[in-house]
């Protein structure tokens, strides 16, 4: 069942390529986003001024990758809420605000809770979900399935990973629909997509000194991920995923911030994971970085291949294959997964079910 990996983790990492292909290259037609599959009408997308996007852990940090490519490509402005924290703050959303709900289990309780608030004010409600007839699926006005298969290990990867493409074919659609981009360009975002399948098959080979590195970088119970714009918004994911499964305590910061607080919790040795494969903010991480590693910190690098960093920035260093920035996420993450992972596998934890955690969350 494992297929010959050690854990269904690991071999949920080793399918995303083809799990990715399997839910993109459906919703393309002509070389643009297309969501005839799912019966959307046409207009769906059109006319919205405001997109609120409701989740809960994982499927919440893909949610904020989204809206970062929702206010990049369509120039909508989005909020991202936690689907407890949503329900109990009264959420201003009405008659032609669309409300985007994003689950792989479908059964979350307090995200199918705010779908259900969404709906009774009025709203116009999107699951993306990967449980096919799940009661978010069931109960949204329409669906966009996510085709990661089923995922086992409590900590969801490959899901993830869809989810985020499915936010990224969104954003294209609502930026055509917006007319903020136009079909030549959105045709090179969707090949560039489409490539992604490729860039992640290249990251399973770059990533193999992972092992290796996370045995020398990570010996400390506590630590930072920082990073900027989706470098955060992977941050925010990598520690989550590292929390789950090795039980360290990790912190995820915008890069920028950590001086204004968290900076005086440096101390000798403790590692700092900076992602940094957002080019135009590489300066100002790889800076951030320098700020920690002179206050003692051990500093652990993640960028493409090609990029050259000054070697006083950084103690160890994870490569990625090229690609443009909005598209390094689905790299970064395999990253951060397999940093998790064998963190995980090295302090004896039980990577696939994680104590105290279950697959889906159906108590609020
Ligand atoms: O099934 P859902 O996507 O709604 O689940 C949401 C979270 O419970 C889930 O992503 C959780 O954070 C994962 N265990 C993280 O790996």
């Amino acid at each position: 069942q494992k297929g010959g990996f050690d854990h269904f983790m690991l071999k949920e990492i080793y399918e995303q390529p083809e799990a990715f292909s399997k839910t993109v290259v459906p919703h393309v037609k002509d070389g643009l986003p297309n969501f005839e599959r799912d019966e959307i009408p046409e207009d769906f997308f059109e006319n919205r001024r405001h997109i609120q996007i409701v989740a809960c852990g994982t499927a919440m940090y893909a949610g904020t990758v989204g809206k970062n490519l929702i206010e990049r490509f369509a120039r909508i402005p989005v909020s991202v809420d936690v689907a407890s924290e949503y329900r109990y703050n009264n959420p201003i959303v009405g008659p032609g605000d669309l409300v985007i709900v994003i689950s792989q289990s479908g059964e979350t309780a307090d995200t199918l809770a705010a779908l259900r608030l969404a709906k009774q004010k009025g709203a116009d409600t999107l699951g993306v979900i990967n449980v096919i007839g799940s009661s978010i699926a069931r109960e949204a006005d329409h669906v966009i399935y996510t085709h990661a298969g089923p995922e086992i290990a409590v900590a969801s990867t490959k899901a993830f990973t869809v989810q985020m493409a499915v936010m990224f074919l969104l954003a294209l659609e609502l930026g055509l629909k917006n007319g903020m981009i136009q079909p030549d360009e959105c045709r090179s975002l969707t090949d560039q997509l489409l490539d992604c399948r490729n860039t992640m098959e290249q990251a399973l080979e770059l990533t193999k000194t992972v092992p290796d590195i996370v045995e020398k970088a990570i010996d400390c119970p506590s630590l930072f991920y920082i990073g900027r714009g989706l470098d955060h918004a992977l941050a925010l994911e990598g520690s989550l995923k590292l929390k789950e499964l090795s039980y360290l305590h990790s912190e995820a910061y915008a890069a920028g911030e950590l001086k204004h607080g968290p900076i005086s919790l440096i101390t000798d040795g403790m590692p700092v994971i900076a992602l940094a494969t957002q080019q135009v903010v590489l300066p100002k991480t790889v800076s951030n970085m320098k700020e920690v590693k002179a206050r003692g910190a051990k500093t652990l690098l993640i960028c493409r291949e090609s990029e050259t960093v000054d070697a006083d920035a950084y103690d160890f260093r994870i490569d990625l294959p090229e690609a443009a920035d909005e598209f390094m996420p689905f790299t970064a993450a395999i990253a951060m997964q397999l940093i998790a992972y064998y963190k995980a596998v090295q302090s004896g934890c039980d990577v696939d079910k994680p104590r105290n955690l279950a697959k889906s969350v159906t108590v609020e």
